[in-house]
């Protein structure tokens, strides 16, 4: 069996959704929640699926205690679903084009510093888009920069609200995240 970690720091709606895709899979199993807030809604989606978390601080992270216990767990993909912190180069080298992540807008329109949550829907709506939507991509050392896996659109509606904007995205990201992951991870199989 091949041990995804993901990392969530928030809601953990979408950590919530690859733990259901994987629950019966065959070759991919969630074999790890890890977390720099353990008291974020991911860790209730760990417990009822019976996810091992790990909880650790920033400094652990930045000095590669982190990466060590991904070792150790012997962990062959990480997927990011709302975390909230830089990943370390050390980190991003070792897990070489295996690191995912999900980003609210269509890259690389809206990325990069300060680009989270509603910022990003605000922003997509204040410049007068007509579309948005989802972005799988892969993690390297800039922000948001990782090659491209997938994006799925949404239309912006005319006085679309930020928060309405937001529900759309949402939808996308539960329908689309977990199954791009997988097909990502199975035809990359080392
Ligand atoms: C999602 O919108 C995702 O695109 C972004 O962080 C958010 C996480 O939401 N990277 P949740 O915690 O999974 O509900």
């Amino acid at each position: 069996m091949n041990r995804i970690a993901v990392f969530a720091s928030g809601t953990g709606s979408n950590a919530g959704k690859l733990m259901e895709h994987f629950v019966h899979h065959p070759q991919w199993s969630v074999a790890l929640l890890a977390t720099n807030n353990p008291s974020c809604g991911a860790t209730q989606f760990a417990e009822d699926f019976g996810v091992p978390v790990y909880s650790f601080i920033v400094e652990d992270f930045e000095a590669d205690e982190v990466l060590h216990r991904l070792q150790k767990e012997q962990i062959d993909a990480i997927v990011l679903a709302g975390f909230m912190r830089k990943i370390p180069s050390s980190l991003i080298s070792l897990y070489k084009d295996r690191i995912l992540n999900l980003h609210p807008a269509l890259l690389p329109k809206f990325g990069g510093k300060g680009m989270f949550g509603m910022n990003v829907h605000r922003a997509v709506i204040e410049t007068g888009e007509t579309e948005s939507g989802i972005t799988i991509h892969l993690v390297n050392e800039v922000y948001d920069e990782g090659e491209i896996i997938a994006q799925f659109k949404v239309p912006v509606k005319e006085d679309m609200s930020p928060e309405e904007l937001a529900k759309e995205v949402r939808k996308l990201e539960h329908k689309y995240y977990p199954q791009i992951v997988e097909e990502y991870l199975m035809s990359h199989a080392r």
